[in-house]
């Protein structure tokens, strides 16, 4: 199964991939996590990406497409994926489509105003990647590895505008593309996490 989860930035795509590739043993492919893992890892990508991501812009396309392509090879791919975060723009949605074909794209529909709150209350793993919010971790330590969760770099307010900005004028019209391809799968973002869930199961059925 070849997935897409498409939304804006703080829609809930992490938390809805970490459970759709739990259940359906599927890699999650974030092109955000793998750029962020370069950052951390001092790569070359990861140098040149740093600067477009804590300003809120997109890393070019280039680097990007690299990114996925090589992820592609490796061979827990071989049986399907949840991209999270690619495509975002229509010149790196034609890129994948002249790589993979896509069996369903699940859109996360939240109301904008309620992604400001959502980011200020996000809180990271910087070692392990995991992700919550501060209404659900129980304290100030990673629930997987036991570091001191931390507030993602680029979920400053001012910088947030900028990704919603950023969002709506390259990926939101990625939307009508995925239904105009009949792959369209449109969930209501705005309920619990476990409902969201729910509404996404039901559609993969
Ligand atoms: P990326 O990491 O992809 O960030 P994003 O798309 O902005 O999305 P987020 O990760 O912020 O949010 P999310 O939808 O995953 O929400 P989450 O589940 O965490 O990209 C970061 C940057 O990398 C980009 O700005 C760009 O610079 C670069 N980049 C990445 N991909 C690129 C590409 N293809 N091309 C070019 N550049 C690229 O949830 C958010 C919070 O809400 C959490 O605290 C969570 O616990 C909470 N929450 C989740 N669901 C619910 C719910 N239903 N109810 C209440 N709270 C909820
Ligand atoms: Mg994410």
């Amino acid at each position: 199964m070849n997935l897409i989860i498409m939304g804006a930035p703080g829609s809930g795509k992490g938390t809805q991939a970490t459970q759709i590739c739990k259940k359906h043993n599927l890699p999650h492919i974030s092109t955000g996590d793998l750029l962020r893992k370069n950052i951390a890892d001092g790569t070359d990508l990861g140098k040149k990406a740093k600067a477009y991501m804590d300003a809120g812009k997109l890393v070019p396309d280039d680097l990007v497409i690299a990114l996925i392509k090589a992820r592609f090879e490796e061979p827990d791919c071989k049986n399907g994926f949840l991209l999270d975060g690619f495509p975002r723009n229509s010149a790196q949605a034609d890129v994948l489509g002249g790589i993979v074909e896509i069996d369903k794209a699940i859109y996360l529909d939240v109301d904008l105003g309620k992604i400001a709150d959502r980011m200020a209350g996000r809180r990271v793993c910087p070692a392990c990647g995991y992700s919550t919010s501060v209404d659900l971790a129980k304290d100030s330590k990673c629930k997987e590895c036991g570091a001191a969760l931390i507030i993602r770099d680029d979920d400053r307010r001012d910088v947030v505008e900028n990704r919603l900005k950023v969002y709506s004028e390259q990926a939101a019209p990625l939307v009508e593309y995925y239904k105009a391809k009949g792959v369209l799968v449109t969930v209501d973002g705005n309920r619990s996490i476990d409902d969201v869930n729910k509404q996404i199961e039901d559609a993969l059925k």
